[in-house]
């Protein structure tokens, strides 16, 4: 049976490089609900919203269209029907998604929409709260994390990839704000929930956290074949 797998963590622990080869491994659809809050978080600044004023989110969430779709196993997020994906990978965005996450007039707008996305299973879902909060009964549950300058190290790496070069200084900064951001609000903080397994991807290769996951998923399933809450067992 299709199951929903989630895997949480703080920014730069290599969650989407992961979720998206472990996806592709079993023939998931791969969910990045970080892109979600991103998304909103683009369209208030592209507007010029206040993004630490709970009554303009409040319009923003009653105005604005999100949707999703699933383009060739990857969820695709589109706002008032243009597809974001492009636009939305900048520090300044991943700041402002950090930012309008912690209210709940936002976290309640894309609620239904990442359940809607795993009401079938087959899915990786990643995010902060997704075993938390989002699938508390999902079949499999991960926290991912990495030593803060490795993650730092990852991110600069990634960003240079995209436009501009990125200073490391800069994004230590943003990621120390954000993990800080995250972590410490007051609804759905960023947290490993009790029955998920917490990998340390400091030193691991993609291909190696990936098979720890299936090792993982593997012997659950042996242990427990009626598939019943195999995790953290
Ligand atoms: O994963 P990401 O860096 O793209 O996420 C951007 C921000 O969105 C993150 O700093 C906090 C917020 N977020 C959240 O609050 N809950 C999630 N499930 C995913 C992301």
């Amino acid at each position: 049976m299709n199951k929903v797998i989630t895997i949480d963590g703080p920014a730069g622990a290599g969650k989407s490089t992961v979720s998206k080869a472990l996806a592709a491994r079993l023939g998931y659809v791969y969910l990045d609900t970080g892109a979600l809050y991103r998304a909103l978080a683009y369209k208030a600044i592209r507007n010029r919203v206040a993004i630490d004023d709970p009554d303009a989110l409040a319009k923003l969430c009653a105005t604005t269209d999100v949707a999703l779709q699933n383009i060739n196993g990857r969820m695709t997020v589109y706002v008032d029907g243009e597809n974001v994906g492009g636009k939305i990978r900048t520090e300044e965005v991943g700041l402002a998604a950090s930012a309008i996450s912690a209210f709940p007039v936002v976290r309640e707008k894309l609620l239904s929409l990442q359940r809607n996305a795993g009401e079938r299973g087959g899915i990786v879902a990643e995010g902060r709260d997704m075993g938390s909060v989002v699938f508390p009964d999902a079949a499999f549950k991960f926290f991912l994390d990495a030593d803060l300058e490795e993650r730092i190290r990852r991110r600069t790496l990634e960003l240079a990839d995209g436009k501009g070069k990125a200073k490391s200084a800069c994004v230590a900064r943003d990621m120390q704000a954000r993990d800080q951001q995250d972590s410490q609000r007051k609804i759905a903080p960023l947290t490993a929930s009790p029955d998920a397994l917490i990998i340390n991807s400091t030193s691991l290769s993609v291909d190696e956290v990936v098979d720890r996951i299936l090792e993982r998923m593997a012997a659950a399933g042996q242990r427990r074949p009626n598939g019943r809450k195999p995790n953290g067992a």
